[in-house]
């Protein structure tokens, strides 16, 4: 077993376990998932709170993704997230984040690249256009938000640096610092939390830097002030609070493949017919819906994305 701690996920976010696993593998599972359970206890749904910013509701009124979907609250949005360096209960991560400092800000680009360059964050707002982009958010525990975006494709970025031809890979990392991120003491976790992408799927349209959501600079529980959004994985590929984006020749290490290989894979597809080890990933729940909807192959965006695995297996490539 891991030296390292697993994804807690409710109890009410999965089907059944045991439809998944015999019974001896899921007494096996037992031990992780019986943590993941008390954990579960203590994490209520946040309750109204006047403080909060009501966001920019309004003029986001009656917008929806391209399958007809509602926007999801900025209240949902705000107040239901991973961010483990804070906290690993989703409700306790916005009261936790209100003194985190976005600014000064930098983003080092470099490795294998011609141009490499360390820019204040002011820089990349200015350098490249803000784009509004409303996704679907699929977090691989099996629930969903549909988020309205501010950022720029992350292709612009790197073709301003210029990947030379030994760069296969795009490496991100976010802030290390346990005055910020309180979290980042533990030992549980292989801190910074690291992602990683393929060049070509770096380059795909589709995968933005996120600097915004509901027309206001991100909230730090999102990931202020910058963060990647690649809608067609798995939440956990979409690293927050990025300091340092590295092009790299071999496949980077993430934080979740890191802690448990078998169940987080590096390219992390939202995929319908590769159930997590614990829990299927057919259906999902919306968040503020009542019934389970499918979960679509990549998260509905196949038709942009599909064509960068074409000839590969995705059941071995998870
Ligand atoms: N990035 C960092 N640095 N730390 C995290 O814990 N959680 C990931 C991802 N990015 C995480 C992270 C997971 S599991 C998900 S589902 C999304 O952020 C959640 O984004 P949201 O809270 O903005 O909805």
């Amino acid at each position: 077993m891991s030296k390292y701690k697993s994804v807690p996920v409710l109890s009410s976010e999965i089907t059944s376990k045991s439809q998944y696993l015999n019974r001896r593998d899921f007494l096996k599972a037992a031990g992780v998932v019986t943590g993941a359970a008390l954990l579960a206890a203590c994490v209520p749904q946040a309750a109204a709170d006047p403080a909060r910013s009501p966001g920019n509701d309004a003029a986001y009124s009656g917008k929806t993704d391209e399958l007809g979907s509602p926007l999801n609250s900025f209240d949902d949005i705000t107040h239901y997230n991973n961010f483990y360096e804070f906290s690993t209960a989703k409700d306790a991560v916005a009261p936790l984040s209100t003194n985190f400092k976005s600014r000064p800000w930098t983003v080092e680009v470099g490795g294998l690249v011609k141009n490499p360059k360390t820019y204040a964050i002011e820089d990349l707002l200015k350098a490249f256009p803000q784009e509004d982009r409303i996704y679907r958010l699929r977090c691989v525990e099996a629930w969903s938000m549909v988020i309205p975006w501010q950022g720029f494709p992350l292709a612009n970025l790197l073709k301003a640096v210029e990947p030379t031809s030994d760069a296969k890979y795009v490496h991100f990392v976010t802030l290390m610092d346990k005055t910020q991120f309180p979290a980042e003491g533990s030992q549980f976790y292989p801190w910074p939390y690291e992602e990683g992408l393929r060049l070509d799927e770096a380059m795909n349209d589709l995968a933005i830097l996120a600097t915004g959501l509901y027309g206001e600079s991100l909230p730090a529980q999102d990931g202020a002030p910058i963060r990647l959004v690649v809608p067609w994985k798995y939440g956990f590929k979409s690293i927050k609070s990025i300091v340092k984006i590295e092009l790299v020749d071999k496949m980077p290490g993430t934080f979740w493949n890191t802690i448990a290989p078998n169940e987080y894979g590096f390219y992390a597809n939202v995929n319908p017919d590769v159930p997590h080890p614990r829990w299927s990933q057919t259906s999902e729940r919306r968040i503020g819906e009542l019934t389970r909807r499918a979960t679509l192959p990549f998260n509905g965006y196949g038709e942009q994305v599909a064509y960068l695995y074409e000839g590969m297996d995705l059941k071995l490539h998870y």
